[in-house]
């Protein structure tokens, strides 16, 4: 069995949408697989269809600190397809960050449950919150590997830095080893801009980041309205053949199977903190020279605003105009 975490604190970074296509890749590559989906945004549970609020139970109850009501991961799992179970979540997931609060063992209370499994899986996929808090770090003590969606951008890679730090630190403090392994998604070779960070990506991880790209794809934008894998939605997409690929490569690549103690100190509240300080500390760094791009160049069509279309259909006046009008188009987008 095999449990990956899929995290970086950058938000929207593409990390569900590996979560969802990577375990669906696996999946119809015949092995058993369970996501869990660890964000109480629950764009997992959602983007397969399932209604959080229509649930009796979620992983808020797996994890609760009320032992005795707890659930087990079997107890929620909805399944999928054949190979493929789904553990949700729901916005009271957000919950147990406060609750979990100065319990012993509140490090710990994923990889319990996963050790508590009654079903066999081969793949054991986790959806992380943009955030390193008490869910991230649940989920960095359960897994042996994480991979790391990085999208065109330098914050990505600061929280690239951010969680390799914090991986380094689990195995300082406990013994506990994970290999890490960027992803860059959200590719889009047109512009000068992908390619850079492309190449800063390639120099930074070496072998640590994945040979399979994945490329911007309109596809994989739209399958989140309908709550499909993209392979159920359109398998001829480059969407599809992207974490297709990153499925064979999973399964090939020797990851390290780095062994979790048995008896592993949990996580000072210290290290915790030192975590938070470092997350400013990065918030806080400048960009670095060089780094002033052309936004247009950066972003790929789809991103593109279209304030200035829609303020002049809305007969708000062009953006250049002066005075009334840009007071009125500042409450207009006050009102969106
Ligand atoms: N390769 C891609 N091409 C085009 N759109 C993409 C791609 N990957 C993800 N997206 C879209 O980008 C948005 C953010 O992706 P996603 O939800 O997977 O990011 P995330 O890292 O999980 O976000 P969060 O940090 O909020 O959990 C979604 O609308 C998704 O459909
Ligand atoms: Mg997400």
């Amino acid at each position: 069995m095999r449990t990956i975490g899929i995290a970086n604190q950058k938000g929207g970074c593409g990390k569900t949408t590996t979560a969802i296509n990577l375990a669906y890749s696996l999946s119809i590559r015949g092995q058993k697989v369970v996501l869990i989906d660890c964000d109480p945004q629950a764009h997992a549970t959602m983007g397969l269809k399932v209604k959080p609020s229509g649930l009796e139970k979620n992983m808020y109850d797996v994890l609760t600190p009320t032992r005795s009501e707890a659930a087990g991961i079997d107890d929620i799992a909805v399944p999928v397809n054949e190979h493929f179970d789904l553990a949700p979540s729901s916005v009271i997931l957000s919950a147990i960050e406060q609750e979990l609060a100065g319990q012993p063992g509140r490090e710990d209370r994923l990889l319990q449950a996963i050790r508590g499994l009654k079903q066999a899986y081969d793949y054991i996929i986790i959806d992380c919150p943009p955030s390193i808090g008490l869910l991230c770090v649940n989920a960095l003590r359960a897994c042996q590997e994480v991979i790391i969606p990085i999208d065109m951008s330098l914050f990505s890679l600061r929280g690239v830095a951010k969680l390799i730090e914090l991986t380094m630190m689990l195995k300082d403090e406990l013994g506990h080893a994970i290999t890490s392994r960027a992803l860059v998604t959200m590719y889009d070779s047109r512009t000068k801009y992908s390619r850079r960070v492309l190449e800063e990506v390639k120099v930074e991880f070496g072998e640590n980041v994945f040979n399979t790209i994945i490329r911007y794809n309109i596809r994989l934008r739209e399958t989140v309205d309908y709550g499909l894998p993209v392979g159920v939605y359109d398998k001829r997409s480059n969407g599809h053949n992207d974490y297709e690929r990153l499925a064979e490569e999973v399964m090939c690549v020797a990851m390290a199977q780095a062994q979790v103690k048995e008896h592993a100190e949990p996580l000072s509240q210290d290290m915790l903190v030192k975590t938070e300080k470092y997350i400013d500390a990065v918030m806080k760094q400048p960009v670095p020279e060089g780094t002033v791009f052309d936004m247009e160049e950066i972003l790929p069509p789809a991103y593109k605003s279209s304030y200035p279309e829609m303020v002049q259909a809305m007969g708000y006046g062009s953006l250049d105009a002066q005075s009334e009008d840009e007071i009125e188009f500042e409450e207009y987008k006050e009102e969106l």
